[in-house]
C-alpha cells in the first residue's frame, strides 16, 4: 500500500471506515504557523456525513484532535498528528460482503484479491470515502499555509446527474463560493443546485445513483510552480486528485474539448495589463509547460456514480465462486459529488503546499 503524499508537505494517511478512528501525520509543516482545532475542524464539518438528506446519513461528529506537533497554538515543526474517532459504525449492514459478496463498482473484489481476503471490508475499510476525512484534515493546515501567500483554493459543484451549472465568471464563482456551502450540492448556481438536488433524490428513491463533475480553481499562484520533467504541477495534481476515491478523470483549462478546437482558437494570447503579462483566454487552466503561469489555475474532476446502490443486482460469491443477487444496505450517497467538494479543495491545497515548501516560497519558521 501507499499512503504516504508529498516530499517537503508529506502526509501519511491511516485509519479505515469501521476501525478505530482515522487520522494524518503531517510532516514538514514549518514552525511558528498559529493551529487550532478549530481551524481544522472547520474544514471538517464540510465534509462530514448526515448533513443532509442526500448524504450518508451516518452520523459522525467528526471531532477532531490534535495529538501532537503543537503548543502553545503554534506549530513546532515536529511532525503533527491528527485524527477524528469513528463513532457511528454499524458493521452488520455489511454482512453479506463479510460472507463474500463483492460489490460491484467497489474495491471489495481487489482488495480482497490483492491482500489475500486480510482486508478490512467493513465499510469499505481502507477503500471507503470516509478515509478522504483525513486529507481534509491535512488539508486545512496546507490551506493555513498557502493564505500566508494570499493562494486561494476553491471548489464548486459544476454537474450532477447531467444537470449542467450555467458558465459563471470567477469573479461570481468567488462571490458565491462562500454560498457553496450553505446549499447541499455545493453549487455555486443556485438555480440549477436545485435541479441537482431532484436529480439525486429521484436516483435515491430509484435504488440508484448519481456522479457529476467538481471544478477546483487556485487563485493568486504566482508563475513558475511545478518541475518539468516528472513533477508537472499538472501531474502531481492529477495523481493527488486520483487518490480521492470515485474519480474517474481528471482535466485542466478546456481539456479533452479543446481537442476539438483549432491551435488559433485554444491558443491564449497573452497581453500586459497592470505592468503583468497576462492571458486573455485561459484555455491552459492555468499551466504550460507543467509550471504555473500566473492565471486562475482550473482543473475539472470527474466523480463516478457511487457504486453501492440498494438496487438489485447480479455478482460473485468470491468465498463459493457462485453468482448471487446483491442488494446493497448500508447508509451509502447517492451522489458523491457534494461531499468530495471539500476533498478536492483539500488535495489542492497539499499538492500546492508541497510545491510551495520545496520551492521555499514558505519559510521554515513563521514569523
Ligand atoms: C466523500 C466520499 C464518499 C463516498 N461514499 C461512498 C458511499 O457511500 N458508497 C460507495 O459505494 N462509495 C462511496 N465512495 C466511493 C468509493 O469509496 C469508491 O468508489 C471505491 O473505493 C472504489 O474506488 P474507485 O471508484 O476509485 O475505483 C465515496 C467517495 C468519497 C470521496
Amino acid at each position: 500500500m501507499s499512503n504516504t503524499f508529498g516530499k517537503d508537505f508529506k502526509i501519511m494517511c491511516f485509519g479505515e471506515s469501521h476501525g478505530r478512528c482515522v487520522g494524518a501525520v503531517i510532516d514538514g509543516c514549518p514552525a511558528g504557523l498559529g493551529l487550532t482545532e478549530k481551524d481544522i475542524q472547520e474544514e471538517m464539518d464540510k465534509r462530514k456525513p448526515g448533513q443532509s438528506k442526500i448524504a450518508s446519513q451516518r452520523k459522525e461528529e467528526d471531532r477532531v484532535e490534535i495529538l501532537s506537533g503543537v503548543f502553545n497554538g503554534f506549530t513546532t515543526g515536529a511532525p503533527i498528528c491528527l485524527l477524528v474517532f469513528n463513532k457511528d459504525v454499524k458493521s452488520e449492514s455489511y454482512e453479506k460482503i463479510k460472507q463474500g459478496l463483492i460489490r460491484p463498482g467497489h474495491a471489495d473484489f481487489t482488495a480482497f484479491m490483492k491482500y489475500g481476503g486480510f482486508n478490512d471490508g467493513r465499510g469499505g475499510g481502507r477503500f471507503s470515502g470516509r478515509i478522504t476525512a483525513s486529507f481534509v484534515m491535512a488539508g486545512a493546515i496546507a490551506k493555513k499555509l498557502l493564505a500566508r501567500l494570499k493562494i486561494d483554493v476553491l471548489a464548486h459543484t459544476v454537474e450532477i446527474g447531467g444537470i449542467k451549472a450555467k458558465k459563471i465568471t470567477l469573479d461570481e464563482i468567488k462571490k458565491n463560493v462562500y454560498r457553496v456551502y450553505k446549499n447541499e450540492v455545493r453549487c455555486a448556481d443556485l438555480k440549477m443546485a436545485e435541479k441537482m438536488l431532484a436529480q439525486i433524490e429521484k436516483a435515491k428513491k430509484e435504488g440508484d445513483s448519481v456522479g457529476g463533475i467538481i471544478e477546483g480553481i487556485v487563485l493568486n499562484l504566482p508563475v513558475g510552480v511545478g518541475e518539468p520533467i516528472f513533477g508537472t504541477l499538472d501531474g502531481e495534481i492529477s495523481k493527488a486528485l486520483f487518490a480521492i476515491p470515485g474519480v474517474k478523470g481528471v482535466e485542466f483549462g478546456a481539456g479533452f474539448p479543446s481537442t476539438k478546437l483549432k491551435g488559433s482558437q485554444n491558443n491564449d494570447l497573452f497581453l500586459i495589463k497592470d505592468k503583468k503579462i497576462i492571458t486573455k483566454t485561459n484555455h491552459s487552466g492555468g499551466i504550460l509547460g507543467g509550471i504555473s503561469n500566473g492565471m486562475p489555475l482550473v482543473v475539472r474532476v470527474a466523480i463516478k456514480p457511487t457504486a453501492s446502490i440498494a438496487k438489485s443486482q447480479m455478482t460473485v460469491n468470491i468465498k463459493n465462486l457462485k453468482q448471487e443477487k446483491l442488494e446493497i444496505e448500508g447508509r451509502h450517497d447517492p451522489c458523491i459529488v457534494p461531499r468530495a467538494v471539500p476533498v478536492v479543495e483539500a488535495m489542492l491545497a497539499i499538492t500546492i503546499c508541497d510545491f510551495a515548501l520545496s520551492a521555499q516560497l514558505i519559510p521554515r519558521i513563521l514569523k
